[in-house]
């Protein structure tokens, strides 16, 4: 079975999601999973722990001082012994308190003893969930390596419609399934990767964009975070979902996706750069809608930065850690291996991963591609194959040759 062997251990925080959860429990337990759940001793008013000892087999924890418990110390037996730890529902609350360090009960004092890939699932009223507090807690939980899943909008148990509502549990089990199924070997690096199509704004109304539909980008994302990667996903426009538990910033145009990137350079150990960022933003921005006029109309255009020279730049005058790894991906539809060689060397980054929009499969929009990886030691041609393998490829060639010894 696709778990067998590995320890999970659930938290169940006080929050009406928490009959989705036994469904969660039972799903892992019958993957094979040593599933344990502790609970929040106000969950318990939401579920009975009868109900998760059942379809666990193992006693449900909700008492740090519990006397009539195995003899070692629980949370820190549990904590060691966990492979990952959710808790699902994450109210807010509870999310506070992780944030913070506060353990005044079982769920809170063995989450922060566990070193194991951490992962909340918020699940609460829209307002609580939007609410500054919880989203500066979130953010504190990124920061040091947690990952959040983003709830689904819909309808919610308290009558609103919004944001907070915990997803699914298959979806959940996938999350935990593609995490402990993949060697962990992107644990404890930090990762930023950016993904989509920037937009230039010419009037309130109109942009110039291109094709780009975030793909590539977000199955970076997803397959960093899956082996264990810290990932801060930084988007332009896109059409996809954004992966599971990664820090998501939205950055819309050129200049707002420069400023993200270089704001967060410092502190990744690789960047990524998939977006496919504007070389040219209108050189003025109409503050009220152009009007029609009759003829034809000229629209002056104005460099953006070129943010991947830029960090080469920063790098070669030693403003960025040593041994960083810095990718950008190259789209050509002529001369694929010279043009991107040359994008290698113009914007001093270790590695371009090149397709040519040309070839069948690749590029924009697919579910496939066809890439050459291209670095100093030479180009690695990959097959077609899909964004999600293709990005494995890419986090293997640059694990296995630059972090391998971690
Ligand atoms: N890129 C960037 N900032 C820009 C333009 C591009 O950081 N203003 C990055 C892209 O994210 C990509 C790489 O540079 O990782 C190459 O982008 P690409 O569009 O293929 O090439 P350009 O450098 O824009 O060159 P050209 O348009 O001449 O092909």
């Amino acid at each position: 079975m696709e778990l067998t062997g590995k320890t999970v251990v659930i938290g169940v925080s006080a929050g009406i999601a928490a009959y989705k959860t036994c469904y969660l429990v039972s799903r892992l337990t019958q993957a094979g999973a040593e599933v344990h759940v502790i609970m929040t001793p106000n969950a318990k008013h939401f579920v009975d722990p009868l109900t998760f000892e059942t379809l666990s087999g193992n006693k449900c924890i909700t008492d740090t001082f519990d006397r009539e418990f195995e003899f070692d110390v629980k949370h820190v037996s549990l904590a060691k012994k966990a492979d990952l730890f959710m808790i699902a529902p994450a109210t807010a609350d509870v999310i506070a308190k992780c944030a913070c360090g506060i353990c005044d009960d079982m769920l809170t004092t063995t989450f922060l003893a566990a070193s194991c890939p951490k992962y909340v699932v918020p699940a609460m009223n829209t307002g609580m969930y939007l609410n500054l507090i919880t989203q500066n807690n979130l953010k504190t939980l990124i920061h040091y390596g947690v990952h959040v899943i983003e709830p689904a909008e819909g309808h919610l148990a308290c009558g609103d419609t919004g944001a907070g509502k915990m997803p699914e549990p298959e979806q959940l089990f996938d999350v935990i399934i593609s995490v402990l199924g993949k060697e962990q070997d992107m644990a404890g690096l930090s990762m930023l990767v950016t993904a989509g199509a920037t937009q230039e704004a010419m009037d309130p109304v109109r942009f110039i964009t291109n094709h780009s539909t975030g793909k590539m980008g977000a199955a970076i994302a997803r397959e960093a975070v899956s082996r264990g990667a810290s990932v801060t996903y930084i988007k332009a426009s896109t059409s996809v979902p954004d992966p599971d538990g990664c820090e998501v910033v939205s950055a819309v145009s050129a200049a707002e996706l420069c400023k993200a990137v270089t704001e967060r350079a410092g502190s990744a150990d690789i960047i990524i750069m998939a977006a496919a960022v504007a070389d040219y933003r209108p050189k003025t921005v109409s503050d009220d809608k152009m009007k029609k006029k009759d003829g034809e109309l000229t629209l002056e255009l104005e460099r953006t930065t070129d943010i991947l020279a830029e960090l080469g730049k920063q790098r070669a005058e030693g403003k960025l850690p040593a041994g960083q790894f810095i990718c950008g991906f190259s789209m050509e539809t002529k001369d694929l291996i010279e043009n991107s060689r040359a994008k290698l060397e113009k914007k001093n980054c270790d590695m371009i991963v090149a397709n040519n929009l040309k070839e069948q499969g690749a590029g924009f929009g697919h579910d496939t591609n066809k890439v050459t990886l291209i670095t100093k030691e030479g180009n690695v041609e990959l097959e077609l194959m899909s964004k999600q393998d293709v990005a494995a490829a890419i986090l293997d060639r640059i694990i296995k040759k630059n972090f391998a010894e971690m």
